[in-house]
């Protein structure tokens, strides 16, 4: 579970709005694999990685578009969090209900990955968009 109060925010409103978003899916996705509950936990993934590939093809196209230094840095992030979560995704849809797989990875890894990833790259990156479409 994420606190909407560890979330950062950074300097983009419409970045933040996108965050939040992921914040409450990871958390809806976490209150079904700790309720055991099969179908909601595999919506949720579903839609999880749905909301990714949205929330970071919208930061990639920023990016592109006011050819942002550290493009490849910050989109091989996102490649790689992406692929991770297919995996997990796949995995889980084809075990028998392996709810410890999703609340490790999402407590474990994803968490911490996105607080950092958010507090770091997409602070720089939205600093540098805003700055971009002032001038
Ligand atoms: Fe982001
Ligand atoms: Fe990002």
């Amino acid at each position: 579970m994420i606190a909407q109060e560890q979330l950062p925010m950074v300097a983009m409103p419409s970045m933040n709005d996108i965050h939040l978003e992921d914040m409450i899916l990871i958390n809806q996705l976490s209150s079904a694999a700790q309720g055991k509950n099969i179908a909601a936990t595999k919506i949720f993934l579903e839609e999880l990685v749905e909301h990714s590939i949205a929330h970071f093809s919208t930061e990639e196209a920023m990016m592109k578009e006011h050819n942002f230094p550290s493009y490849s840095i910050h989109k091989a992030e996102h490649d790689r969090v992406l692929k991770e979560l297919n995996n997990i995704t796949r995995i889980f849809s084809e075990g028998e209900g392996d709810f410890s797989l999703i609340t490790s990875y999402v407590d474990g890894s994803l968490i911490p990955w996105l607080l950092n990833h958010t507090e770091i790259l997409d602070t720089d990156t939205a600093i540098f968009l805003v700055n971009a479409t002032k001038s």
